[in-house]
């Protein structure tokens, strides 16, 4: 870890750049989820406990650097202020001189960055200007990281910086899952399809000494081994694949675990018909919809062998009830397991939160990612650029 902390710098009277994410759910003109807001409260607090004036910048939404009035960040202003229980100056245009008219307590919130179309190339002229506006560059952003933008990585080497608290936090968290864990270490990978996984499940096979497929993406490894799946969401191209993963998994000697049984329907939605049938029996007219009760069982029985968990997607279609009960029931012992201080949990990425939230089971996890896209290409293993510039 070459980077920096918030500690180690002097920050009394200086600028501060501060790279959040604050990229919210929205609906109607209002934040539906203020978490990726509450989260950064302790940066600029302690910023501002150390004399600096934190200028906050952030992108919202995907512009494609021009001016949309829709993806305007003040949407997430009333929220910021309450989160942070003081006012929020807002700055469309920022410069210099206006930033330094500024009284030093004061807390910036600068117009997305995606508004300027170097942003996201990089452009050496966007990360200059942004460098100009302040004096040290804090990036607390971990969940944008995997960007290589002029705001997220190109700043980056043009001031002292250093990384937030909440960088730092998801950082700590994920090496102790993945990095230095504590064995064994169990995995959790669901969603719908393998081939938007593939590095994920490569890179896993070789770190991890369980690995549970869930999703659609267990139809595809059962479909590899010769079952019929029905009409199951499975990518029959992507078989051959899943062959190499578990012939790497064997070598590498990971364990693999998937459905023994499975709960199918003939329908697509909420409170459809449905049974629990073996994994090798779904009828032909039918899909696999979630996992059984064996096959929780299981899992159950591998969480509590192990003493690390990493886990990201859903076991089954854990959006239309009842087919989230195998989410739920495993989300559930992950929870327990941790409250009594047997396993280290932590989840993110898209869909996992959203499920582990629905399950009741988030609060009890050790740690709890606000990253979507950051988090799977970590779990790939892939350096991310926004980390790799503060070192
Ligand atoms: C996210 O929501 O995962 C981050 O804010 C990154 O957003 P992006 O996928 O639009 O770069």
């Amino acid at each position: 870890m070459g980077w920096k902390t918030l500690d180690e710098m002097e920050m009394n009277g200086k600028t501060v750049l501060v790279r959040v994410d604050i990229n919210v759910p929205v609906e109607d003109g209002r934040v539906t989820d203020a978490t990726r807001i509450e989260r950064i409260v302790p940066t600029v607090t302690d910023i501002l406990a150390k004399g600096g004036k934190p200028v906050l910048l952030a992108h919202f939404d995907r512009p494609k650097g021009k001016v949309v009035p829709e993806m305007s960040l003040r949407v997430t202003l009333p929220v910021l202020e309450a989160a942070l229980g003081r006012s929020v100056e807002f700055v469309e245009r920022p410069s210099r001189a206006d930033l330094d008219a500024l009284p030093q307590n004061t807390v910036v919130l600068v117009e997305n960055t995606r508004f300027a179309p170097g942003e996201e190339k990089n452009d050496p002229a966007i990360a200059d200007f942004l460098a100009s506006l302040g004096d040290i560059y804090v990036n607390d952003a971990f969940s944008a990281a995997h960007r290589a933008h002029a705001s997220t990585e190109g700043v980056a080497h043009r001031l002292p910086s250093c990384a937030g608290r909440l960088m730092a936090e998801e950082l700590g968290a994920l090496e102790a899952a993945l990095g230095k864990p504590q064995r064994p270490v169990a995995a959790v990978v669901g969603g719908a399809k393998v081939s938007t996984k593939l590095d994920l499940l490569g890179n896993l096979v070789g770190k991890v000494d369980y690995l549970v497929i869930g999703g659609g993406m267990a139809n595809t490894f059962l479909a590899a081994q010769g079952i019929d799946v029905g009409k199951s969401l499975a990518e029959h191209d992507m078989t051959g694949t899943a062959v190499e993963i578990m012939a790497k998994a064997q070598a590498a000697g990971c364990r693999i675990v998937l459905p023994v049984d499975v709960v199918v329907a003939r329908e697509f939605k909420a409170g459809a018909a449905n049974e629990t049938v073996p994994a090798n029996a779904c009828p032909a007219d039918a899909m696999i919809l979630d996992a059984g009760p064996a096959t929780v069982a299981q899992i159950e029985q591998v969480f509590a062998t192990c003493r690390t968990l990493i886990w990201n997607g859903p076991l089954g279609a854990f959006e239309i009830p009842p087919f989230d009960a195998a989410t739920n029931a495993a989300a559930a012992m992950a929870a327990a397991l941790t409250k009594a201080g047997k396993l280290i949990s932590v989840a993110g990425g898209g869909d996992t939160v959203a499920a582990l939230n629905v399950a009741g089971a988030a609060d009890d996890f050790t740690y709890i990612s606000t990253a979507g896209g950051a988090f799977l290409e970590w779990m790939e293993g892939k350096t991310l650029p926004g980390v790799a510039a503060l070192g």
